[in-house]
């Protein structure tokens, strides 16, 4: 392994996709939100620099695979066909997917979504819902936003996202809401490069540390009020 020289400190890279409040999203040019937070704590665990690098989110897994980042925290979820490429921390929070549609809207339930135009985040977990609607027709748009934007506009029929940012961008708009119906609860892990046992462990010890200290709640309350 290679060692930092003289003050410098070891650096540790998250790939984000900073699109996605209240996990990450940007502030000016600052990177703000729960993910932002959990990583700053986990590269002061580990006493190293924490470095943001800012993509899309079908990028991310890539980004970890090839080592252009450490790890991908990004409201990740942790599906079992992304095991293929990418490790998983623990788990450190969980989460549901919802479908926003316009107030008034005849879809009240996920089976209402049969044959209608959804739009989803490129390469989420909504896609992949989306996917299996039948006759359903899927707009992927590089932003959860884009997507929300084309339903108020009435260019698409409802948005699969998942529920923090959906309440997000709901609130800044009128005409749109939230399906009461919540379907697929996931888990939201850190992406970690196949085969790094090492990181994987020191991230779940951090991690561990975070939830048994109360840290890691406090972080979600500063972001999340029920
Ligand atoms: N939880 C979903 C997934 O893992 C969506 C995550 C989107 N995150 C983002 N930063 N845009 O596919």
């Amino acid at each position: 392994s290679t060692m930092a020289c003289g003050s410098k400190k070891d650096t540790l890279v998250m790939a984000t996709n900073a699109e996605f409040p209240p996990y990450e999203y940007l502030d000016g040019s600052d990177f703000k939100g729960i993910d932002i937070e959990i990583a700053q704590a986990i590269a002061d665990d580990l006493g190293k620099e924490l470095v943001i690098e800012d993509m899309a989110f079908d990028s991310i897994i890539t980004a970890v695979q090839s080592g252009k980042a450490d790890i991908g925290l990004a409201g990740m979820t942790a599906m079992p066909d992304r095991l293929e490429n990418v490790d998983f921390s623990d788990s450190y929070t969980t989460a549901t997917q919802v479908i926003i549609v316009k107030k008034g809207s005849t879809i009240t339930t996920a089976s209402d979504l049969e044959g209608k135009t959804l739009g989803v985040q490129l390469g989420t977990t909504g896609d992949i819902y989306a996917d299996d609607v039948k006759d359903a027709t899927v707009e992927r748009y590089n932003k959860g936003f884009e997507a929300v934007q084309a339903l108020s506009q009435g260019k698409i029929d409802a948005v699969i996202i998942d529920n923090e940012p959906a309440k997000v961008f709901v609130s800044q708009s009128e005409d749109i809401e939230i399906v009461k119906e919540e379907f697929a609860v996931e888990e939201y892990a850190i992406a970690i490069k196949k085969g790094n046992e090492e990181l994987q462990k020191q991230i779940n010890k951090s991690l561990e540390k975070l939830k048994e200290s109360g840290e890691l709640q406090k972080i979600i309350d500063k972001y999340i009020n029920e």
